[in-house]
């Protein structure tokens, strides 16, 4: 594995870019963006940090699909993101667009990458990817789940006074308010999460995590970057070192869950080809509700998108 393409040079796209790069894990690194020279001086700054901070990794920022050419990974960040009293899904009719177009372009120039998208609506911009593309299912994801995960492992780091790091736990269904945070697969060094946390203060985390992206937007005026670059980072490592990490990943649902042709979180064994499968876990009734539930929301964008007709 030795080219990433991030398409997308804002927020989001420009943290991916770097913290991969900090890994020291791929050769090339190739920021696109549609504004003129922005992803070159984006790569160029990225590129000047590198004696600094000890990375080999080339990154090069363009506007030209054609520098794009055999990537192994691409990442798509390109779009709009929300701005205070705006849902993910209000992003649609922007970003439906953009994301067709992007996918389009690259397979103009890439055989058989690996896609991960970032752009929202999440699950359902995964879903318009995975048509766009042509690819078969495990090589396009979404990054949403190891960053909602990430939210509610923090809270519950700061609310216990531990490490985030014992923190391990799932979450599925759409990157919205209707995600289903797990506690009973929540450990902390090992230890169920419920014995160390009233069950009050639990569901108040999980409430939190839920509209966690929300909180950010209100803080900002924009919507977060850092631990989304991050995360994104983080499955395009799992990949480049095919270790084969589990992770929550927005991923095309074949019968699972009792749920089919539907892109949703789930955990996921991530390797050299992508998606090398789906964990399908044993919910509980109440767990299974939250799902379907959160798949409900899922296809109400959905069908948004199929009326939008897009080309
Ligand atoms: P941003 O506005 O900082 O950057 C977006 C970039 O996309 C801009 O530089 C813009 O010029 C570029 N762009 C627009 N159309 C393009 C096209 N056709 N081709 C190439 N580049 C194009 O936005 P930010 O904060 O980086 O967010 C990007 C997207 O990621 C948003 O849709 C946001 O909602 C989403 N997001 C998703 C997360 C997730 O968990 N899945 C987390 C955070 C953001
Ligand atoms: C987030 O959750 C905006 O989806 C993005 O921060």
């Amino acid at each position: 594995m030795s080219k990433v393409t991030v398409v997308g040079a804002g927020n989001v796209g420009a943290t991916v870019a770097n913290v991969l790069a900090h890994k020291d894990i791929v050769k090339d690194i190739v920021l696109l963006d549609i504004k003129g020279d922005f992803a070159k001086g984006k790569a160029l700054d990225s590129w000047q940090q590198a004696p600094i901070d000890y990375y080999s990794t080339r990154i090069t920022g363009t506007d030209k699909y054609k520098d794009t050419k055999d990537s192994d990974i691409v990442v798509i960040t390109a779009g709009i993101p929300r701005k205070p009293g705006m849902s993910r899904d209000d992003l649609i009719a922007t970003n439906a667009k953009i994301v067709v177009s992007v996918v389009k372009s690259i397979m103009e120039h890439s055989a058989d990458p690996i896609i991960i998208i970032v752009s929202n609506p999440l699950d359902v911009m995964t879903h318009a990817a995975f048509k766009a593309s042509g690819l078969k299912s495990n090589k396009v994801f979404g990054m949403a789940g190891i960053l909602d995960t990430a939210r509610y492992r923090a809270f519950l780091a700061t609310a216990l006074d531990v490490s985030p790091k014992d923190i391990q736990a799932v979450l599925m269904g759409g990157h919205g308010d209707t995600m289903v945070p797990l506690p009973r697969y929540t450990t902390v060094g090992g230890i169920p999460v419920t014995e160390l946390i009233d069950k009050k203060k639990l569901t108040a985390i999980v409430n939190r995590t839920k509209k966690g992206g929300g909180e950010l937007v209100g803080l900002m005026g924009t919507s977060a970057w850092y631990a989304p670059g991050a995360a994104a980072a983080q499955m395009v490592e799992s990949i480049v070192k095919d270790e084969n990490r589990i992770f929550p990943v927005c991923a095309r649902l074949t019968g699972q869950y009792g749920l089919k042709n539907i892109y949703l979180g789930t955990p996921v064994k991530l390797g050299k080809n992508g998606i090398n499968k789906i964990i399908e876990l044993k919910l509980n009734a109440g767990e299974k509700k939250l799902l379907h539930k959160s798949a409900d929301a899922v296809k109400s964008v959905m069908a948004t998108f199929t009326k939008m007709k897009i080309k």
